[in-house]
């Protein structure tokens, strides 16, 4: 059941949150021109109206200044700015409900339209919008009640959500009703004086008004594994990132450890000198430390709809004690099943690598573990034991050359996350 037939949304502040973005290129722009920065809560009034505008009213610039101080800006948004955003939690799964239900959908904003349209494209939004609409280098000046126009379908029940008082009194303007984005920029009192239909004061009250009979969030449970010295703290740093750009609630966490009682464990089993662990003891302790990571943070995270990313599971124990070791895959298997039950891994991320020039990154960078000084031989049998996990059952995988520049990585491994997520629902 739908509340609207049509839904048209502004972009920022209402779809996404490009605050980061439009702070760092506003300063960019007034340091070149040797001006004072602003105060945050002046800053603050740069999101939603047309730039040149907020120059002229907010840094007392004369038109031709504000002019030039837009195309310094612009010097930074094109190559880096747009991409310092962030599409606020739960849009994704709202536009993809309204979809499937029959929901014309469509943006109105105020940014370049050609902009806008990258922003939507490079988040995986576009997709959802039958139109877009925003100010074309024909006419910079178009307000909002026309760009409204442009994207309202005939004869449908319509709304325009919007955070910023000019939205409310666009979607006036084109005689449709209005949603407030409370969540947004946009001054409170300022845009409730225009006397929205309905304001929400958060995306999940956007949801239950548009939308009420939308699904839960769904969880997913991500690993991350490669061999030591693959780059899997950068990279699962850099992903828990793009995740949560992308509008993800993420939970990033680690093995062993995790949680107190497993990182006390973790001291013990990663210790800085052997103090004579047999093979078997060791891997008891990393199950042991699994079991209460999974039962104390995982499962209870993945069931309250989040995005866990875990830096290696279970994997590495195959691996590591189950092959390197030489405890063979059945005992280690057998071990932590007990130990994570249903808490298996939706998809594993492997980060392949030569185990030599990996063991030569990392110790580039500290001092090694009790498991890291086990020798060459012990880390070729790691790299042989993660490529036979992998041809064992390769659905479970999705791999990266992580031998590649670290933003390469990202980018090749995030966009195969994506599509597997999307494609599964996970929104
Ligand atoms: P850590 O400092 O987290 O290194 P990395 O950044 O390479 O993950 O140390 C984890 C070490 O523990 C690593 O050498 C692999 C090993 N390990 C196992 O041997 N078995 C396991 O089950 C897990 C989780 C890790």
């Amino acid at each position: 059941m739908l509340t609207y037939d049509a839904v048209i949304f502004d972009l920022d502040g209402t779809l996404t949150d490009s605050r980061p973005g439009i702070y760092a290129c506003t300063e960019y722009a007034l340091k070149k021109m040797g001006l004072p920065v602003p105060p945050e809560d002046t800053l603050r009034r740069f999101l939603g109206p047309p730039l040149a505008e907020s120059f002229t009213k907010y840094c007392g610039m004369t038109e031709e200044q504000a002019s030039y101080a837009t195309d310094l800006y612009r010097e930074r948004y094109i190559p880096i700015g747009w991409k310092e955003n962030s599409v606020y939690p739960r849009i994704r799964a709202l536009l993809s409900a309204l979809k499937e239900r029959g929901a014309y959908l469509a943006v109105a904003t105020g940014k370049p339209e050609h902009t806008s349209v990258e922003i939507l494209r490079y988040f995986g939004l576009l997709q959802y919008f039958d139109k877009v609409a925003g100010p074309t280098p024909g006419d910079l000046h178009a307000d909002k009640g026309m760009l409204i126009r442009r994207v309202l379908p005939e004869g449908q029940k319509a709304v325009m959500i919007g955070d910023i008082a000019g939205d409310i009194k666009g979607a006036q303007d084109a005689g449709v009703d209005s949603i407030a984005a409370l969540y947004g920029y946009g001054n409170r009192e300022e845009t409730l004086a225009r006397r929205p239909t309905h304001a929400a004061e958060t995306t999940q009250a956007l949801c239950d008004l548009l939308c009420p009979d939308m699904p839960a969030p769904k969880g997913y449970f991500i690993a991350l594994e490669g061999g030591d010295g693959c780059g899997k703290s950068t990279q699962g740093k850099a992903l828990a990132e793009r995740l949560a750009q992308f509008g993800y609630t993420v939970r990033r966490t680690r093995e062993p450890g995790g949680c107190p009682i497993a990182e006390e464990i973790r001291k013990i089993v990663l210790a800085k000198e052997d103090g004579g662990m047999c093979a078997e003891t060791e891997a008891l302790l990393f199950a042991a430390a699994r079991a209460q990571h999974v039962k104390e943070v995982i499962l209870p995270a993945v069931k309250n709809g989040e995005i866990v990313l875990c830096d290696r599971f279970v994997d590495s124990s195959l691996v590591y004690q189950g092959i390197a070791r030489g405890l063979g895959l059945d005992w280690v298997r057998e071990i932590n099943r007990v130990a994570y039950r249903e808490g298996v891994p939706d998809v594993t991320l492997y980060l392949r690598m030569d185990h030599e020039a990996a063991m030569a990154r990392r110790l580039a960078v500290s001092q090694p573990d009790r498991i890291e000084k086990a020798g060459d031989s012990f880390h070729a049998r790691t790299e042989a034991g993660f490529e036979q996990l992998y041809r064992e059952a390769p659905d479970r995988f999705l791999t990266v050359n992580a031998a590649q520049k670290p933003e390469e990585v990202t980018e090749e491994i995030f966009g195969k996350l994506f599509d597997r997520m999307t494609g599964e629902g996970v929104l």
